[in-house]
């Protein structure tokens, strides 16, 4: 298939584009759209064929469950079967934006969007471009990250086509996102709490609203056996061919590991210490701004191939905050290999 290219800058300026992009979704097709935390890969989540073909096109297995994507309160109601009163707290704080909650799911919602689970994913994104298209077509939209499984996920619309060009039926071409790392995922349904994937919401945010959050075990281990209440979290993800491996250590000794470091050897730094690195490296952010190293990170790590080299040394970042949605990522990506000095 030809993956057709639909620019949309913004919403006002593009009417014609998003008018496209949300025809395409409304005939059951497949369409990348920008979010602020990264692309999704977007169709119909009303209508378990369109459903399929995202499976299909990113090769993602059928047990990963998807976030189905809404641009208003009222389209909450037709997803989820019940909204306690947490999630409209939640809500209330923080959509539109970058947060995740996991609902009783509401029977208009096939089964094979939540793999067979009696709950759903639900996200309202602030991205602008992303509510046009929903409310254009004025359908909730089940959206992965529109990456290829397994592969970092896509925060511009290049790294889209890189990994799905002919095998989707539009980009919507737009900025790169924002965010840069998926959204926070919070468990809300039969009143636990609990992280389930870590984001820009951070856990400390969720408390100082509904009050303590338990993080789950998936967010810090490996999950490889069992029932996992993230499927999504139990696969080696987020990887560029090339092994990565952790080193949990100050500046200094991350930067002499390095450099001594026997063999073909990367880095995967920040750029503060980038100067001071002698092997081939690549930045992702400044050492203390979670921010800029979840913006920078899945760029990063796309680029980790074109090192030429046979392992890249990650240096750890700092896991509270935001830096917690960093290292999450950071540790799939390396298989949890760490190396702490
Ligand atoms: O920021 C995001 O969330 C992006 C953009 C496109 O919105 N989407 C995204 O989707 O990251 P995906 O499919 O790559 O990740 C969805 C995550 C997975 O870890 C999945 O296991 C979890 O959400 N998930 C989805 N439905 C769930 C459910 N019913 N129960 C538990 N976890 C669920
Ligand atoms: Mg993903």
């Amino acid at each position: 298939m030809i993956t057709k290219r639909i620019t949309v800058n913004s919403p006002d300026a593009d009417k014609a584009g998003i008018a496209e992009a949300a025809e395409i979704l409304r005939r059951g097709g497949t369409v990348a759209i920008p979010t602020e935390t990264v692309y999704g890969l977007a169709a119909n989540a009303l209508e378990p064929n369109a459903v399929a073909k995202i499976f299909a096109a990113k090769g993602r297995p059928q047990d990963n469950p998807l976030i189905v994507h809404i641009a208003d309160l009222e389209m909450l109601y037709n997803v989820a079967a019940k909204v306690p009163e947490t999630a409209l707290k939640l809500a209330e704080k923080f959509w539109p934006g970058p947060l995740t909650m996991v609902l009783e799911r509401g029977e208009k919602i096939p089964g094979c969007i939540s793999a067979g689970l009696p709950t759903v994913a639900v996200r309202m994104p602030s991205n602008e471009v992303a509510r046009s298209i929903i409310r254009e077509c004025g359908l909730p939209l089940a959206a992965p990250s529109a990456n290829l499984s397994g592969s970092p996920s896509p925060t511009t619309a290049q790294h889209v086509l890189d990994d799905l060009d002919g095998r989707i039926d539009a980009v919507v071409m737009s900025d790169c996102s924002a965010v840069g790392v998926e959204s926070t995922v919070v468990l809300l349904a039969n009143g636990q709490q609990r992280l389930l994937r870590p984001g820009r919401v951070t856990p400390e945010e969720l408390s100082s609203v509904i009050g303590e959050v338990e993080i789950d075990s998936s967010v810090l281990t490996p999950h490889l056996n069992g029932a996992v209440s993230s499927p999504g979290m139990k696969y080696k993800h987020y990887s560029p061919k090339t092994k990565v491996v952790i080193i949990d250590a100050d500046a200094d000794k991350y930067i002499d590991y390095v450099n001594s470091a026997p063999g073909n050897v990367g880095a995967l730094c920040f750029s503060e210490e980038a100067a001071k690195v002698r092997v081939p490296c690549l930045e992702f952010g400044s050492a203390d701004d979670a921010l800029s190293q979840a913006h920078g990170l899945f760029s990063a790590l796309r680029e980790a191939d074109s090192l030429g080299v046979g392992v890249v040394y990650a240096h750890c970042p700092r896991r509270d905050g935001v830096g917690l949605a960093v290292y999450n990522r950071l540790l799939r990506a390396a298989a949890f290999e760490v190396i702490s000095l």
